[in-house]
């Protein structure tokens, strides 16, 4: 019997395995094919069935292997063919993942649409790193803002995030790095803190405190590049005080891995 043409767009979290919800796991599990993108560990694949499916879809070596239509159509047609069709995206689909451009895309050919969210690397990797979003008497907002809009410049929205007191968190910043500094730079606010955190809670995580002022230097020093969280505000402060949290994980990584 032919399946159902279905769509299921699954967020795997920001990178530690662990940092998966349940009912991603049961999705995956159903799965007849899996359409998965680079930030995704792979680890999470083995939770489907080793008869289904796995096709990499993602940036490798800073090339596509398919153009987002060419994913859109794959979608479409996979479903048709297999059935339930998965696509898993790191950190959360609804956070720059673009899946809601993919539901849109799947809903025009009538195929059956679900999505599960997922822990977004917008909240995860600072956590990890014992960097709290909101603190009372520290922040009381966060923005989350891309780096690199659709027409690759450094959306306006960081001047104006810049301008608040709000704890600000740029995705896909590091090739904005210099303006986003002279932004802050321009705001008077050279003494706020910064980290820049790269492959965040995963074993190859990499970071850089600083100010505003000195994160320059540091990015060169620790040879910091992407993929990379930039977290911006007082809250920065409270790392040293939260950041047992990400020694606990890699003590137990290394129970899993090592022994
Ligand atoms: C296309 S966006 C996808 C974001 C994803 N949907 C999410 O919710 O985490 C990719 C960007 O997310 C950030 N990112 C994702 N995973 C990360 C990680 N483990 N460590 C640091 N940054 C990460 C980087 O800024 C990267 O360039």
């Amino acid at each position: 019997m032919m399946n159902t043409p279905k769509l299921t767009v699954v967020g795997a979290g920001p990178g530690d395995p662990d940092l998966i919800t349940l009912k991603a796991i049961k999705v995956l599990e159903t799965a007849d094919v899996i359409l998965y993108d680079a930030l995704i560990n792979t680890d999470l694949l083995a939770y489907a069935s080793v008869n289904t499916e796995k096709i990499f879809v993602g940036k490798r070596k800073g090339c596509y292997q398919y153009e987002q239509e060419q994913i859109n159509e794959l979608i479409v047609s996979r479903a048709k063919s297999d059935g339930h069709v998965v696509r898993l995206k790191g950190g959360d689909p609804f956070v720059f993942g673009r899946g809601a451009e993919e539901i849109e895309y799947a809903q025009k050919f009538g195929v059956e649409t679900a999505m599960v969210p997922g822990i977004s690397s917008a909240m995860a990797v600072p956590a990890y790193q014992g960097i709290p979003l909101t603190k009372r008497n520290s922040s009381e907002s966060f923005w989350v803002i891309t780096g690199t809009t659709k027409n690759h410049l450094l959306s306006n929205d960081v001047a104006l995030a810049a301008k608040s007191t709000a704890t600000v968190v740029i995705l896909m910043g590091m090739g904005k790095l210099a303006q986003i500094i002279s932004v802050f730079q321009h705001e008077n606010k050279g003494d706020t803190p910064i980290a820049i955190i790269q492959n965040g809670t995963t074993a190859a995580e990499k970071t850089g405190f600083g100010t505003i002022e000195t994160i320059g230097q540091v990015v060169i020093e620790k040879q910091l590049s992407s993929p990379a969280i930039i977290v911006i505000g007082d809250v920065v402060r409270q790392s040293p005080k939260f950041a047992f949290f990400y020694k606990n994980f890699k003590r137990q990584e290394q129970n899993v891995f090592v022994s």
